[in-house]
This record gives structure tokens, C-alpha cells and sequence, in this order.
């Protein structure tokens, strides 16, 4: 399978692929704000396949797709009974037929994957167990426009070593950012995803590092950065797993462990009170979620041109 055609992982993105993508959502962004959009995407439909509630990127994505001048196609899980009433397999050489990249969030990455093998068009993943690429980009542009270059900045990661942590370190060691967790002992991510990012991090003279202090996590940070401490599909863990994560709620305290300048920015859903105060959250000089869920707009766009080749 040729993993560049498709948005499986950012690890599988070079480079060079991922600061296009980036420069290509910053500008359609721009054509967006001054009322000159292009509609590079005319005639093509997109599908969309989510398992897991959303609100950002369901929405962003079908906004974008019809900015784009493609048109959404929404595909219900219930209803498709995927690996049920029908194989995979099946499932993914019709939708190739009809569509022209599928947008799918689920559970297993084994089934993104599953579709981008047997299918025959781009597969975008929108979030799973494991990957949250399409956070990434939007956190990326984020930075960009409010903090500026990538090089050498310290992003803290304060809460679960999650799906969306994944996908930061992904991005920090691509682009030549330090990546520090703060996490609970036990709660760190997969030995085999920091083993990959490592090198990359070393080529661009960049670190990873763990805590399991936030104050020492936060001392160096340009932004810090918070999720939920239960993802969804973990809601059983709930209580057993939140205990834990007390120490690495993000509020005043912390941030004034922090440098001055240091920014804060949430994926969302937050749950505030629990991994973020109301102080913190509604504190719009320092917090970026919202600039950031606006970029998930411009990034998803961005990158389904990217995998649809449409990005001059
Ligand atoms: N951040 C994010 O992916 O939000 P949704 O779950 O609402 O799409
Ligand atoms: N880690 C969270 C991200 C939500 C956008 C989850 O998977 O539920």
C-alpha cells in the first residue's frame, strides 16, 4: 500500500508533504477571509464514516468539502453493518466506485487501514483508537500563526498519553519541535511510537521528554496542551482512570509555572473543572482552542487536497 496516497498516520507523511499541507491550509484559509475561494475539488464527492461522536471535525469536514466545491456524502455506521452485513472488503471496493476519498473516524486503526488496502481511493483518518493526524495539522497552523516558526519550540503535552499525543509527537519530531508528556506513571504512549519519532527528533536536533511532574513539564513550554483524561470508547475506565490525573489539571497554578508567553490550547471536547479550569479556558490571550478548532476547517480541506493531488 502505498501510504502517502492515503492520511493513515502522520509518521508516514514526510516532511516536505506535512509543510505543504500546512502552507496549503494557511493560504486557502486567507482565500476563505478576502472572498476569493477556488473550488479545487469541483465534482468529486467525499465520504464520511464515523463510529465515535463528533462535533468539530463531522462539521468541518463537511463544510470544507463543500467549500472545496466536492460534495459530502455522510455514511452511517449502523446502517452499512460494516464487517456485519457486509465485508469489509466489499464495503471498500464499492465506496471506490462512487466516491472519491473517505473521511472515516473509528476505533481499531486496523480498520482504516483494512479500508485503505482494499479500496482504491484515499482514506483520511479522522481520529482513532491510536491517531488524531487531522488535530495535528490544525494545532500546527495554530502555532504558526500565533507563535511562529516550529523549530525548536517546546510543546507540552499535560494529561493522558493518548491518541491525540501520538500524533503531536508525530508532528513535533517532523518538524523539529520538542515534545514533552506530563502524564501519570502507566499513562505514557507506546514504547513503538516514541521509538519511531526518536530519529526523526535527533535529524532536526529536538527531544522527547516524560514527566510525571507538570510543574517541571511546563518550565520551558511555548504552549501547553490538554485533552481529556478518558477518550472516547474508555468511558468504563472512568473512575479508575481519573483519579490518576488530578496533579495534571491545567489551571492558573500550573500556567505560572510556565514562561510568560507560553499559550494553551485544548483539542475539545474539554471537560472544564477536570483536565482544564473555566479560568484557563476562558482566558483568550493565552488559550488557542478556538483558533484551533476554526483551523480544523482549513486543515481537513488542506488535506484532502493533498491526498486528491489539488494543492496549486
Ligand atoms: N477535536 C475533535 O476531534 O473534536 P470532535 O470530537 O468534536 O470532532
Ligand atoms: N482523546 C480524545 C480526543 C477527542 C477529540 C478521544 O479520543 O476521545
Amino acid at each position: 500500500m502505498n501510504k502517502n496516497r492515503h492520511l493513515l498516520r502522520l509518521a508516514d507523511w514526510t516532511e516536505e508533504r506535512i509543510v505543504d499541507t500546512i502552507e496549503t491550509a494557511i493560504r486557502l484559509k486567507e482565500e476563505l477571509k478576502t472572498g476569493t475561494p477556488t473550488a479545487p475539488l469541483r465534482g468529486k464527492s467525499v465520504g464520511m464514516f464515523f463510529e465515535k461522536p463528533s462535533l468539530r471535525t463531522i462539521t468541518t469536514f463537511q463544510v470544507g468539502i463543500a467549500q472545496l466545491g466536492a460534495f459530502p456524502v455522510q455514511l452511517s455506521p449502523d446502517s452499512i453493518g460494516l464487517g456485519k452485513r457486509e465485508s469489509i472488503k466489499d464495503v471498500a471496493r464499492c465506496l471506490s466506485r462512487w466516491v472519491d476519498a473517505l473521511v472515516v473516524r473509528c476505533f481499531k486503526q486496523e480498520l482504516l487501514e483494512q479500508l485503505a488496502e482494499y479500496g482504491n481511493i484515499p482514506v483520511v483518518n479522522a481520529l482513532t483508537d491510536d491517531y488524531h493526524p487531522c488535530q495535528a495539522f490544525a494545532f500546527a497552523q495554530t502555532i504558526r500563526e500565533n507563535i511562529g516558526e516550529f523549530q525548536g519550540k517546546t510543546v507540552a503535552f499535560i494529561g493522558d498519553g493518548n491518541n491525540v499525543a501520538n500524533s503531536f509527537l508525530a508532528l513535533c519530531a517532523k518538524l523539529g519541535m520538542n515534545f514533552t508528556l506530563a502524564c501519570p506513571k502507566g499513562f505514557e504512549q507506546p514504547k513503538a511510537i516514541v521509538e519511531e519519532a526518536l530519529p526523526e527528533m535527533a535529524k532536526r536536533n529536538c527531544c522527547y521528554k516524560v514527566f510525571n511532574d507538570p510543574k517541571e513539564a511546563v518550565k520551558n513550554a511555548d504552549i501547553l496542551y490538554s485533552d481529556v483524561w478518558v477518550s472516547m470508547g474508555q468511558e468504563s475506565e472512568k473512575d479508575s482512570k481519573q483519579s490518576h490525573f488530578w496533579p495534571f489539571q491545567i489551571n492558573d497554578e500550573l500556567l505560572s509555572f510556565a514562561p510568560a508567553h507560553c499559550k494553551v490550547s485544548h483539542c475539545l471536547p474539554a471537560h472544564r473543572g477536570e483536565e482544564i479550569t473555566d479560568s484557563v479556558m476562558d482566558n483568550l490571550d493565552v488559550n488557542l482552542s478556538y483558533e484551533e478548532a476554526e483551523n480544523r476547517l482549513h486543515a481537513h480541506k488542506a488535506v484532502l487536497c493533498q491526498v486528491l493531488e489539488k494543492t496549486k
